[in-house]
């Protein structure tokens, strides 16, 4: 085959398999998927409308400049909305600004572990990347702007960081910005922002005092609409134009655009959902706490944290736990292995999963009589040799 050689590199992103199927695979009644930083609740009622009503009109194709919804979007951020992207999910429109800045041999500086689509944004362009470990679970910016040089291309900060959840204070990264060549291009991912309890400043204006900096948002995670993809991007010129040379054309369909100009109509409702988010992650992180697991503080809907003190081996703890009827992530497919990280879901789904994980502990952190606690020693070492056995099918 005649290809492209970033195709040597380039491995397809692996998502979760289907919730039906690990269901049926295992047997179990439910299955509760605290892996992908959803939104456990549906999209607003209203939203759900106007998706119904807009059905009638698929014939045709979308408005390709999304103008609805970039007005809504530049009134909701006080924007001009020449200012606004729509693409389908975020990830559309931060693999447009790879396309837009890297080339073969060219570099991309960003902060790992953090989001797995970064270096696949290099990898499709044969661009080097350049990964800067973080310290204490948080972005080394100083690391990052040391290993900024001429031959840089792009550099992302990813504000709150997924998969740990810190946050970086405001000021720390525009003193971050205003460090970097006016003409190196700064991405900052957004796309937790909402979830960030921290009083601070909002960043979204700072795209009129740094022109090279691009700030990336989605509907995907408080508003619920990851089905839908929903992602946008806010910059100045040029980097407007482009993410608009590099997507394509009529990107983000007629009920994505209709369902975004809806969702942000319900600021009080948003609110709501957000406290409840700061609730639960306040109450799985005193729990997780209070089981020896050590989580890190997170600013986001998901939370990371030890799992070197489970009685099943780090490797297998998230199978173990979907075997259980309990999705989460594995610190193994996000680059931190020895550790697990669990998305914030309803107050009972985050029930199921710390009284699942409750079972993977060692007896004396567990509260409960010694015959319980033998009864459960023995059920974790069962699902130890599945998992063991799973592992070699
Ligand atoms: C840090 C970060 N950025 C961007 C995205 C992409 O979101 P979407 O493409 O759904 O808008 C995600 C999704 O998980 C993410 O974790």
């Amino acid at each position: 085959m005649r290809k492209n050689l970033a195709l040597e590199q380039l491995n397809p992103y692996k998502g979760a398999p289907p919730l039906e199927q690990i269901r049926a695979h295992y047997g179990l009644d439910r299955v509760v998927k605290l892996a992908s930083n959803e939104c456990p609740e549906q999209p607003f009622p209203e939203v759900i409308q106007a998706i119904q009503a807009a059905a009638g009109g698929l014939n045709r194709y979308p408005d390709g400049g999304w103008r609805d919804l970039r007005e809504a979007l530049g009134e909701h951020w006080g924007v001009d909305p020449a200012s606004v992207v729509l693409g389908n999910g975020s990830c559309d429109l931060l693999l447009a600004l790879a396309r837009a800045t890297l080339m073969p041999g060219t570099e991309f500086v960003f902060p790992w572990p953090s989001f797995v689509i970064y270096p696949t944004m290099a990898e499709g362009a044969l661009a080097v990347q350049v990964r800067v470990p973080l310290v204490d679970f948080k972005h080394d910016l100083r690391a990052m702007e040391a290993a900024v040089n001429d031959n840089t291309h792009l550099v992302i900060v990813c504000n709150p960081n997924n998969p740990t959840g810190t946050y970086l204070r405001a000021k720390e990264v525009r003193r971050f910005i205003e460090a970097m060549p006016a003409d190196l291009t700064v991405a900052l991912d957004e796309a937790y922002i909402e979830y960030v309890q921290t009083e601070d400043e909002d960043t979204t204006q700072w795209i009129y005092e740094f022109p090279n900096l691009v700030i990336f948002r989605t509907f995907s995670k408080v508003y619920g609409l990851a089905g839908l993809r929903v992602g946008y991007a806010l910059a100045d010129e040029p980097l407007v134009t482009a993410l608009n040379k590099m997507r394509q054309p009529f990107n983000l369909n007629t009920l994505a655009q209709v369902a975004g100009v809806e969702a942000l109509k319900h600021k009080e409702r948003l609110q709501e959902r957000t406290h409840r988010v700061w609730g639960e992650r306040d109450r799985i992180e005193r729990e997780l706490e209070s089981m020896g697991l050590q989580p890190v503080p997170s600013e986001a809907n998901f939370i990371v944290f030890h799992a070197d003190r489970l009685t099943v081996p780090p490797a297998e703890a998230a199978q173990a736990l979907m075997e259980r009827g309990v999705l989460i992530r594995s610190g193994y497919a996000l680059n931190m292995p020895g550790y697990l990280r669990v998305t914030v879901g309803t107050e009972e789904e985050n029930g199921l999963f710390l009284d699942t994980l409750r079972r993977f502990l060692p007896a004396p952190a567990r509260a409960g009589d010694a015959s319980e606690d033998e009864a459960l020693k023995e059920d974790a070492l069962t699902v130890k040799d599945v998992a063991q056995r799973l592992r070699g099918v």
